[in-house]
């Protein structure tokens, strides 16, 4: 395994273990399912995982709800199958990042309970309050639960996901022990649930009028009462001198939904995180302006901190790109193309399970199945994220495409499409062409010939069409998000392509191809 500073242009695969792989049956992935399947992410050419929540949880939201943040839920395995993950994974050459979320913790926390029987120490860890103002949860309703002596208490999420009250001293000393727990049993780092929610207006202020409707809830702004307030950095600062006295290069990623980098980059100073989820690059449409903002802005905005860029496509919060773009075939291109541009961008890349197969939103699971509580908190009005988290196939014909052993007790926990058959790990990895096929090559190419550095654009006039040149290693990408072909660099050698060029040597329409200078 290399040492230094890995994380600055590392690939790293968010496995979302519910549905990665399930080795007992019980149609819930599990870490031995993880385990298991290492050889494939080795083969893949990642760098290192990440896993999301697998610890003791009511599931109130998938384990974003923690009843106890030093073992495994018994639905995933033990603490002795997360250090064999560990072990496995570090004899691979893979680093492994664990999720913390340190925003709420469960209502079924030890902490809550005391905090429910009268324990005014406990209580002082929440934000009860006697009355309670405006704010909205984010999941839908309103943000308060009252509770059985008429105090109210806040959840930003699920009414099972109290907020913690960070002002509270024995808060951040937990969250450090928490931290140096899972650093003993040699994580690699850390994704930071919700990182620009955790302290909120001392007056508890109600939503400014002025915001901007278009922006989604969870998203900082200015004058936003709970996101990104500048308090918040106290604690990363905490974090970081826990983390830094850990030999072995560990990081910090943030889930910090702050598009606007001159305060993103605020989380990534010297003695803050390492490096930060970058959704304004997600959630940029398809269209070549938008991209070339997203990236000018990412690199401009972070340089100033000399922090990493990294880029993310999809993750289990939102709808998986394929569909995003367009669905169907027209979607399947512009994934195929996104996935070349991301992975030549200079920084590390996140990429969500099952990308690498192609796999598309599940819009039409039925409503009964539905589990997730931004869906049951709003009747349905909000479909919620569960068409993102639809197990993933591996193998066979039919569901569950080998997700769990045969004759498994339960199907699936989310009902997979039949349409999978041709989508699974088995199918794809024997056809050359397929999107698997492109992962791989591409992070191939990527380990031999990028990664940190540098980007200059290559202008060729074309408004559709992207053009840059990576540093060092001199290979050029080319992106056509318009549906004509266009034109490529004279006198370079192709290296790979989402799609065949034409017979004249042009991209086609909705492609990306990298060449090398
Ligand atoms: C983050 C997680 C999301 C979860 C929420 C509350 O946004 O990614 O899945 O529901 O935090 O913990």
């Amino acid at each position: 395994m290399t040492t230094g500073q890995w994380w600055r242009d590392a690939v790293i695969y968010q496995v979302y273990p519910r549905s990665f792989a399930d080795s007992d049956g019980d149609g819930v992935g599990d870490l031995p399912g993880v385990l298991s399947r290492l050889p494939y992410l080795k083969d893949l050419g990642v760098d290192a995982i990440w896993l999301n929540p697998f610890y003791p949880s009511p599931q109130a939201d998938a384990g974003y709800d923690v009843a106890d943040h030093r073992d495994v839920d018994p639905l995933f395995g033990t603490l002795a199958d997360a250090d064999a993950l560990l072990a496995r994974a570090h004899e691979l050459g893979l680093r492994v990042v664990v999720d913390l979320v340190p925003n709420h913790t469960s209502s079924a926390h030890p902490w809550f309970r005391a905090a429910l029987a009268g324990d005014k120490a406990a209580r002082a860890r929440y934000l009860f309050r006697d009355q309670p103002n405006g704010w909205q949860s984010v999941f839908g309703g309103s943000a308060w639960t009252q509770v059985a002596d008429g105090q109210w208490y806040l959840h930003l999420f699920d009414a099972e996901q109290p907020d913690l009250d960070w002002t509270n001293p024995e808060v951040v000393a937990e969250f450090e022990s928490i931290l140096r727990f899972w650093l003993d049993r040699g994580v690699d780092g850390f994704r930071i649930d919700v990182a620009h929610g955790l302290r909120k207006d001392p007056a508890l202020r109600e939503l400014p009028d002025d915001l901007d409707p278009e922006l989604p809830v969870h998203v900082a702004q200015p004058g936003h009462p709970f996101w990104d307030q500048d308090e918040v950095h106290e604690i990363w600062r905490g974090w970081r001198r826990v983390v830094d006295e850990y030999a072995g290069d560990r990081v910090t990623v943030a889930e910090a939904w702050v598009y606007d980098f001159d305060r993103l980059r605020l989380y990534l100073r010297p003695d803050e995180l390492h490096t930060a989820f970058n959704f304004a690059f997600l959630v940029a449409p398809w269209d070549a302006a938008a991209f070339r903002k997203a990236i000018d802005d990412t690199l401009a905005g972070l340089s100033a901190v000399g922090a990493p860029a990294t880029w993310v496509l999809s993750n289990h919060d939102v709808v998986r790109h394929a569909s995003r773009y367009g669905g169907g075939a027209v979607g399947r291109r512009r994934a195929r193309a996104a996935a070349l541009l991301m992975l030549a961008l200079p920084g590390g890349a996140y990429l969500y399970q099952g990308e690498e197969l192609g796999l598309e939103e599940v819009f039409d699971i039925p409503d009964e199945k539905r589990q997730d509580p931004n869906f049951l908190r709003t009747g349905g009005a909000e479909r919620g994220r569960d068409g993102c988290r639809v197990p993933i196939p591996w193998s066979g014909q039919s569901p569950p495409f080998g997700f769990s052993p045969p004759g498994a007790a339960q199907p699936p926990w989310l009902p997979q499409p039949a349409s999978w058959a041709n989508r699974t790990v088995e199918a794809e990895q024997h056809e050359p062409g397929s999107m698997l096929w492109l992962y791989r090559a591409a992070l191939a190419l990527r380990r031999e010939h990028l990664g940190d550095g540098g980007l200059e654009w290559l202008d060729g006039g074309d408004p559709a069409v992207l053009c840059f040149r990576r540093t060092p290693g001199n290979v050029v990408c080319v992106v056509n998000t318009g549906p004509d072909p266009a034109a490529v660099p004279d006198g370079l050698t192709r290296l790979l392509s989402s799609a065949p060029l034409t017979p004249e040597g042009r991209l086609p329409g909705e492609a990306a191809a990298w060449f090398q200078e």
